[in-house]
């Protein structure tokens, strides 16, 4: 029977607890700020607030399977958490958010202002701490893939309203604004440890279909979801006129009735009560919602696929879970 995967990041989290703890520590010294007041406010909301760590649980991950002993996978983790907790920030702030990790988003508390500057301040921390491990290629992982989420961020925001977009497009942007955080977090800590390119590149393949499966789910249960379990509105992005890939797949096979409701919602953004309610329907008649999760459950696949020739260790066998479990979420 396919039974639902139990949580495999509290079972990494168990066995990394050490390195996690150091990194929640670096996190809390390195956020801080004696200069500037509103940045301790506005960082400490969001730790307060938890996060699921994946990404930097993925960097320690990659780095103890393929064997690393040393001190700078710790500092790799907390640089990739500080990028994912910046472009958070900005991203509330685009999306005109109002819910996150469960709590207000600091736009909402705060102002859009505060978000953009914080954000900011934990991007230039995130670089800070990429250089210590004096390591060339890792910085190189890691200040490319904050440029390519900057990049994914800016085409979907080109791609927003436009019922041309296609499913190429969606894929370029999720990989840009998601995957490629994911990826350069396996990447850097398979490339920390010194393992060899075989393993480097298994690794940053799992990172990269694995957060193409994450992104897919997460953009299923913004339109299936359930606030309570995701801690974040349900119908964002309908509201933000967002092509993601139900939406996608709803428009190319509407008809021409159909597509007139999609000009006026999407494309006109011209919204009124009840209309969610009838675009989840268009979806559901499609048969959008379970082809989405069909290719999520794809992807997922092709990252355990990825894990075959690394090394036989129980971090390899839940980041295998892992897998899973960012799609068992959709049932
Ligand atoms: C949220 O990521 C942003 C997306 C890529 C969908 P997470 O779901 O990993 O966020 P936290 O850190 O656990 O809140
Ligand atoms: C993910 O995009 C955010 C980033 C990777 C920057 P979304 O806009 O879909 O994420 P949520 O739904 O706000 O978490
Ligand atoms: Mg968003
Ligand atoms: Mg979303």
């Amino acid at each position: 029977m396919d039974r639902p995967v139990e949580k495999p990041h509290e079972a990494i989290a168990a066995i990394l607890a050490d390195d996690l703890t150091a990194v929640n520590a670096l996190i809390r010294e390195r956020m801080a700020s004696r200069h500037a007041p509103r940045i301790p406010e506005v960082t400490a909301h969001l730790v307060e607030a938890g996060g699921k760590r994946i990404r930097p649980m993925l960097t320690l991950a990659a780095a103890r399977l393929c064997g690393y002993d040393g001190p700078y996978h710790v500092h790799l983790a907390a640089t990739v958490e500080f990028i994912h907790t910046a472009t958070l920030l900005h991203d509330d702030v685009v999306d005109e958010s109002s819910q996150r990790r469960g709590k207000p988003t600091a736009n909402l508390l705060w102002d859009n202002k505060s978000s953009v500057l914080v954000g900011d301040y934990l991007f230039a921390r995130a670089f800070q701490l990429m250089v210590e491990p004096a390591n060339l290629r890792v910085l190189e992982i890691l200040s490319n893939a904050a440029a390519t989420i900057a990049e994914g961020e800016v085409l979907q925001l080109t791609a927003a309203q436009d019922l041309a977009t296609t499913e190429d497009i969606y894929l370029q942007v999720i990989r840009g604004k998601t995957a490629a955080l994911f990826s350069a977090a396996t990447e850097a800590g398979a490339e920390i440890a010194r393992a060899d390119a075989g393993q480097v590149k298994a690794l940053f393949d799992y990172g990269d279909a694995l957060g193409i499966a994450f992104q897919m789910a997460d953009d299923l249960l913004d339109w299936q979801g359930d606030a309570d379990v995701t801690g974040k509105n349900i119908g964002d992005d309908f509201r933000e006129r967002k092509l993601t890939l139900p939406l996608i797949r709803a428009i190319a096979a509407a008809d021409d009735e159909e597509r007139a409701f999609w000009r006026r919602t999407i494309e006109k953004g011209k919204q009124t009560e009840g209309d969610l309610a009838i675009a989840r329907d268009l979806l559901d008649r499609h048969g959008a919602l379970t082809s989405t999760r069909d290719t999520a459950l794809d992807w997922a696949a092709q990252a355990k696929a990825s894990l075959a020739d690394l090394p036989d260790h129980r971090l390899t066998g839940l980041l295998s879970d892992l897998a899973d479990y960012v799609v068992a979420r959709l049932r």
